[in-house]
Formats: C-alpha cells, sequence, structure tokens
C-alpha cells in the first residue's frame, strides 16, 4: 500500500542533458570549479546551507531557507526536474546555484547562493545555468526573480532581464523577469567566462568531496542587522543613530 502510494507521490522527472563541468580563474587567482551534483550528494551541500538560514544580512536567511526546502525536496523525490550545480574552489563549497525545466522551451531559475564573498563566485553560478538552461536544454527563456538588492543588480540589471509581470514564479508568486536566449547572447562575451575540459586534477578534487567553506557569511552579532539589510546597506542610519545616543550620554 505504501509502497503504491510513494509511486503517487513521487514525480517521474523528465531527462535533461546533465551540465558539462567547467573552470575559470577568480581575481584571487584561484580556480573555481563548476559541476553538476547529483541526488546522493545533497546531503553534503544541506548541512552547510543549514546555518545560513540564520544569517540575517543580504538576505542570506530567505534564500537559504528556500534553498534546504528545494534541496530536500530535490533528494526525497518530492521535486519535479530540478538541477543543481556547486562552485568548488580546492574541493570548498563556495556557491550553489539551482534551477528547473517547466517545459522543453522554458526554464526556471530557483536559486544562487554564494558561500564566498567578493570574487563575483555567485555571478559566475548565476551565468552557468543560464549557460545549461539555453545552451544545453535549449530553453528559449528562463524565468527569474531576485530577493536580494545584490541579486537583482546581478541578474536584472547586468543582464537587462526583460518583464514578464503576467507570470508569477514559482519563489512566492512574485512577478517575473526573463532571460531571453537573445538577451543572453549578448551578455555572453562579457558575462559568461569558463573553460573545458576541467583539467583532470582540478576535477578529481572537486568530484572526491565537497569541502566545508572556509571562510562563510556567519550570523551577525548586531541584532538591527536585518533591518540594516532592509533599508541601509551601508549602515550610515544605524552608525547615526549611535552617534545620537552617544551624544546624548555625553550631555546627561
Ligand atoms: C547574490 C549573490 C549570489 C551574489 O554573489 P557574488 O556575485 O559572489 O557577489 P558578492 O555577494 O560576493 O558581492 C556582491 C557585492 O557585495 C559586496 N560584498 C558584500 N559582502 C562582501 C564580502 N564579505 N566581501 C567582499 N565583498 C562583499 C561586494 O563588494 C559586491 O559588490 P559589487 O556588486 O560592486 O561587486 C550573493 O550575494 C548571495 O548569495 N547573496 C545571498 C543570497 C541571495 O541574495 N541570492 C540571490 C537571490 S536573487
Amino acid at each position: 500500500m505504501s509502497v503504491d502510494l510513494e509511486k503517487i507521490l513521487r514525480p517521474i522527472d523528465h531527462e535533461m542533458a546533465p551540465y558539462e563541468p567547467k573552470y575559470m580563474m577568480l581575481a584571487s587567482g584561484e580556480a573555481v570549479v563548476v559541476r553538476q551534483v547529483f541526488r546522493d550528494e545533497i546531503p553534503d551541500l544541506l548541512k552547510h546551507v543549514e546555518p545560513l538560514i540564520h544569517v540575517e544580512r543580504d538576505f542570506y536567511d530567505v534564500v537559504a531557507a528556500r534553498v534546504y526546502a528545494e534541496l530536500l525536496g530535490y533528494y526525497q523525490y518530492r521535486f519535479q526536474d530540478q538541477y543543481v550545480l556547486a562552485l568548488q574552489v580546492d574541493g570548498e563549497l563556495a556557491a550553489i546555484v539551482n534551477g528547473r525545466q517547466v517545459n522543453p522551451k522554458l526554464g526556471l531559475s530557483l536559486h544562487t547562493l554564494a558561500l564566498r564573498r567578493g570574487l563575483r563566485i555567485g555571478a559566475h553560478g548565476f551565468a552557468a545555468k543560464m549557460e545549461y538552461h539555453i545552451d544545453t536544454l535549449g530553453h528559449d527563456e528562463v524565468l527569474i526573480v531576485a530577493e536580494s538588492p545584490i541579486g537583482f543588480r546581478r541578474w536584472m540589471i547586468e543582464y537587462k532581464l526583460e518583464k514578464r509581470f503576467h507570470i508569477p514564479h514559482e519563489l512566492g508568486g512574485v512577478p517575473s523577469w526573463a532571460l531571453t536566449r537573445e538577451l543572453f547572447d549578448r551578455a555572453r562575451s562579457k558575462l559568461v567566462v569558463g573553460r573545458r575540459p576541467v583539467p583532470a586534477d582540478l576535477l578529481e578534487k572537486a568530484m572526491e568531496k565537497i569541502l566545508s567553506p572556509s571562510d562563510p557569511p556567519t550570523p551577525p552579532l548586531d541584532p538591527l542587522a536585518a533591518t540594516r539589510a532592509l533599508y541601509d546597506p551601508t549602515a550610515t542610519a544605524l552608525v547615526q543613530q549611535r552617534w545620537e545616543m552617544e551624544k546624548g550620554q555625553q550631555n546627561a
């Protein structure tokens, strides 16, 4: 009985060509490998996503909570036609990107999560998944949303995405944006980098084990960090508020 029910609960994935790994050099001089992660390796990602659920800064919390649910859904056969790519520097997890195929002509971008900051690793991950949608899966366009101002800058502005506001995105039903094949071709020379094949030693290191990120985002010491991320990314309001408080104390 339970076995039969599982057959109904478990979606049947459509066949999707695998992602061919690539690598690129970062501004730090390190090589980053982009490669596909399949179901059996998902638990190795989950343990690094979970701590980010508690990082309010830059909307890591909402993005990590959603990524955790998507990856777990994939692992437990409760998500249809999802793919997951990992970016690794010397084996260390540096970013996770995922998405799914809606139909043979339409892709949907789920998330981009950088575990190492300041090197455009997230941007490279996003470019890799757009390349996968357009070049490998043959999608005409990809539906995208941003949950954070940095994401908006990276995707909507850098790629000049088109509005598809009549289409509610699967992420929270918010209005969608789209990357078309034409937009991707225009961005290709500037934003999409990487070489194939990946040298054997680099690929082996990446495939061997997903190592813990050495400097992942951590929860803020300051409880007002969430407010700061929402309204004041430079934190000037908070600093000014502190100065006012200090002045008050001196006058007392
Ligand atoms: C959006 C995201 C994937 C972009 O990753 P990325 O391309 O590697 O870029 P970073 O986040 O490292 O840097 C973004 C900006 O913040 C600055 N920054 C923030 N924290 C930084 C840090 N610890 N070190 C260095 N730079 C930092 C960078 O200078 C950079 O500025 P720039 O846009 O002028 O280049 C990443 O910020 C992220 O994972 N954010 C949380 C989840 C999220 O919002 N995902 C996207 C949902 S739409």
